[in-house]
């Protein structure tokens, strides 16, 4: 049996006609940089999350960027992050010549625990990246009211979230500035390379809008230091078309994320906490398991793929050890990081394949 871990090719051609269409209408207005496609795919993306502006850009990774380069961030500055992400949400702070200070994750949801915040901000903090790992809205009301005390901005990294709510509210819409990644294997995804960037500040959406484009007020003229972080336009056509169905997706992939947790009680497993008031979008379906080498390899051998998200904290990477962490410094997110293992997801996983999976890991 063939299982993908992800199947984005069942995706496309669930939606075929309509991507088709829509990337060939691209194709024939030349218009590949901007224009109504873009201008489309940002009106509908803040109507799905709520937050007032929404601007697509190049990738997550160049979302972040352009929100710590809208805030102004630079040598000195302090950013308070957690070291059990994707290396992204670590790099944008270094590239800006800022410090990452990391905070350890929570047991259960694997998001930034927000107890231990406080303990970590000094004079110098100017942001709280809190990352929205798996799906799962950090825990946001929380972490704003520390931020609003101690007048510090919040950013969500929603790379993993887009779609998941919080108390009712949707994710990219919880903080001053949030960033979602349209990578091809996110919940929304493009077929490249992609990203956005949410605000309901007025100042800083037109700050950013300047920054993803050279730092340009009119042609030719730059106000900022920026960079080329635009989204094109064939990307923005067939986001467009996947935007439409993301609540179906995101249904489907909550009724097979919940199939997987009842099939696995019973397993020497832990199985992913969605805590009350969230609903996830399951961007990977993780768990938790003891012998992570032989799990990996006894599916390996009945041909299911997984993955680990992500193996080395931040904080024990040889590009960060420059900050001086050491072994030890975030128990939770190392132990985390030995045990975690993902298995394959997508709103198109069939029950069948589900089936298999789970008989692979509970057979011999
Ligand atoms: C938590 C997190 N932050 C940032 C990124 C970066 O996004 P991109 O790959 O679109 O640059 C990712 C994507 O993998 C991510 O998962």
């Amino acid at each position: 049996m063939k299982i993908n871990f992800i199947d984005l090719q069942a995706q496309y051609n669930t939606y075929k006609e309509q991507i088709d269409k829509e990337v060939l209408e691209v194709m024939s207005s030349a218009a590949f940089i901007g224009g109504e496609k873009l201008a489309n795919f940002e009106k509908n993306l803040s109507l799905y999350t709520g937050a007032k502006h929404s601007i697509g850009c190049s990738s997550g990774t160049d979302a972040l960027l352009l929100a710590l380069m809208a805030l102004d961030i630079k040598a000195g500055d302090e950013i308070i992050t957690t070291p059990f992400t994707f290396i992204a949400t670590a790099e944008v702070i270094a590239l800006l010549g800022a410090t990452s200070v990391f905070v350890d994750i929570d047991e259960k949801t694997y998001n930034i625990d927000p107890s231990k915040i406080e303990d970590a901000i000094t004079e110098r903090t100017k942001a709280i990246i809190p990352v929205s790992l798996y799906g799962q809205c950090a825990d946001m009301d929380t972490i704003n009211e520390i931020a609003t005390r101690r007048n510090i901005v919040v950013i969500e990294d929603a790379c993993q979230s887009f779609g998941a709510t919080y108390k009712g509210k949707k994710s990219c819409n919880l903080s001053t500035i949030a960033c979602t990644s349209f990578f091809p294997s996110k919940p929304l995804g493009a077929y490249g390379d992609g990203g956005a960037i949410f605000t309901s500040d007025d100042e800083l959406a037109a700050k950013i809008k300047m920054l993803l484009n050279h730092g340009q007020n009119e042609r030719y003229k730059h106000k900022y230091i920026g960079i080329n972080g635009r989204l094109d336009a064939i990307q923005a056509a067939v986001l467009n078309v996947k935007l439409k169905h993301i609540d179906t997706e995101i249904k489907d992939r909550d009724f097979i994320g919940s199939r997987y947790s009842d099939l696995l009680s019973g397993c020497d497993v832990i199985t992913p906490y969605i805590e009350d008031g969230n609903t996830s979008v399951y961007a990977q379906y993780s768990i938790r398991v003891k012998n992570r080498d032989e799990f990996i390899q006894k599916l390996s051998t009945k041909e299911v793929p997984t993955a680990i998200h992500y193996p080395l904290p931040l904080h024990l990477q040889e590009a960060f050890l420059y900050l001086g962490y050491h072994k030890g410094d975030f128990p939770i997110s190392e132990m985390v990081a030995n045990e975690i293992v993902s298995l394959p997801m997508s709103a198109f996983l069939s029950e069948a394949h589900q089936d298999y999976i789970i008989e692979a890991i509970k057979g011999e």
